[in-house]
């Protein structure tokens, strides 16, 4: 039930005409996160800070780490806005989850391209699904663990879930990354800047810049207009910038994680709320941009459905060559499965 059914029962209660068997209104947002690291325990705080969900399900397979972080996080409680419970568990308790969250992934290694973690990352996943399916859960899959489109895909075929429940987080980190460069560059702030990249969440993800804008006006006119401070942009440096930008934040700290969490989490939002919001998240395309049979980033509504529609944005020939260059390195490790 979304929020306003939600607040449409409260009132039908207040005013007497609700039977004791509607109550069902109290139903709360159930959501599991599969690993404690930096990246499971960081959303897991931003939910409670956020107060998205009304329970949170922590689990890991070092169960000591997952006791750990849902007892710190337990003690955020006394100066939440918003009550949420949060306990370790384990994945028997998973069947009646609105949405599980996975993390799980091997510590990365400096060096490695997100494709290189392929292998690990499939026999970690398959040890997770598993068990979570034999639960009974049929609610949404919000994936992280890297590489995003192929673990997403993985993860879809493995289930047997409906595509629109299983939903990567795709380009939406690359795309927040593109436009906090954009926001610097004209100095404007993020949330005015219209931006996406498509394709792979790694080294093949491209910039559609024709689609790119602030306040409706296109990036190419903002150059024009600005050819003394803007003249000198360089298009290719702003991509290279996006998508090193994680491999810059793994050099320093050995992870990312305040990122992944905070767009993880607008991604569980626009679920549990039904918000229809436009995010570039990793899904199944099945005809869209001319490709079939293959989960990668690119906009689409997101809702209390899961992914419900895939906005096809018009690209340049050239746009469309690079788009479909990243979609068949996606494939070619698809077929790796
Ligand atoms: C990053 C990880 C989530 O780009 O792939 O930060």
């Amino acid at each position: 039930m979304n929020r306003s059914d939600t607040l449409i029962k409260n009132q039908n209660l207040l005013i007497g005409i609700t039977l004791r068997s509607d109550l069902d209104f109290m139903k709360k947002n159930k959501v599991a996160i599969i690993g404690a690291g930096a990246v499971g325990s960081s959303i897991a705080f931003d939910l409670i800070i956020q107060g998205i969900c009304d329970e949170i399900l922590i689990i890991d397979i070092n169960e000591k780490k997952a006791f750990s972080e849902a007892l710190d996080l337990k003690h955020c409680m006394a100066y939440s806005k918003h009550t949420t419970k949060i306990k370790a568990s384990n994945y028997t308790e998973c069947g009646d989850a609105d949405l599980i969250i996975i993390t799980a992934a091997a510590p990365y290694i400096q060096g490695q391209s997100r494709l290189d973690m392929l292998a690990t990352a499939k026999k970690i996943v398959k040890s997770i699904i598993d068990p979570i399916m034999a639960s009974g859960f049929a609610g949404h899959f919000v994936v992280i663990t890297n590489p995003v489109d192929i673990i997403s895909y993985y993860i879809y075929k493995l289930s047997g879930l409906p595509k629109n429940k299983v939903i990567g987080t795709g380009t939406a980190l690359d795309s927040a990354r593109l436009r906090s460069i954009l926001a610097d560059l004209i100095g404007v702030e993020s949330n005015s800047v219209q931006a996406y990249t498509i394709g792979e969440h790694g080294d093949s993800q491209m910039i559609p810049w024709s689609t790119v804008n602030i306040a409706g006006k296109t990036f190419a006119d903002i150059l024009k207009d600005n050819n003394d401070r803007l003249g000198t942009t360089d298009l290719n440096q702003i991509l290279e910038e996006t998508r090193r930008a994680g491999f810059e934040i793994a050099a320093g700290k050995g992870t990312t994680n305040y990122g992944i969490a905070a767009t993880t989490v607008d991604i569980v939002k626009a679920v549990l709320n039904d918000e229809n919001k436009i995010i570039p998240v990793s899904a199944l395309l099945e005809g869209e941009y001319n490709q079939t049979d293959v989960y990668v980033g690119i906009p689409a509504i997101v809702n209390g459905k899961g992914v419900s529609e895939i906005v096809e944005l018009h690209l340049t020939a050239e746009e469309t060559e690079k788009f479909d260059q990243s979609v068949t390195i996606i494939k070619d490790y698809i077929a790796q499965l």
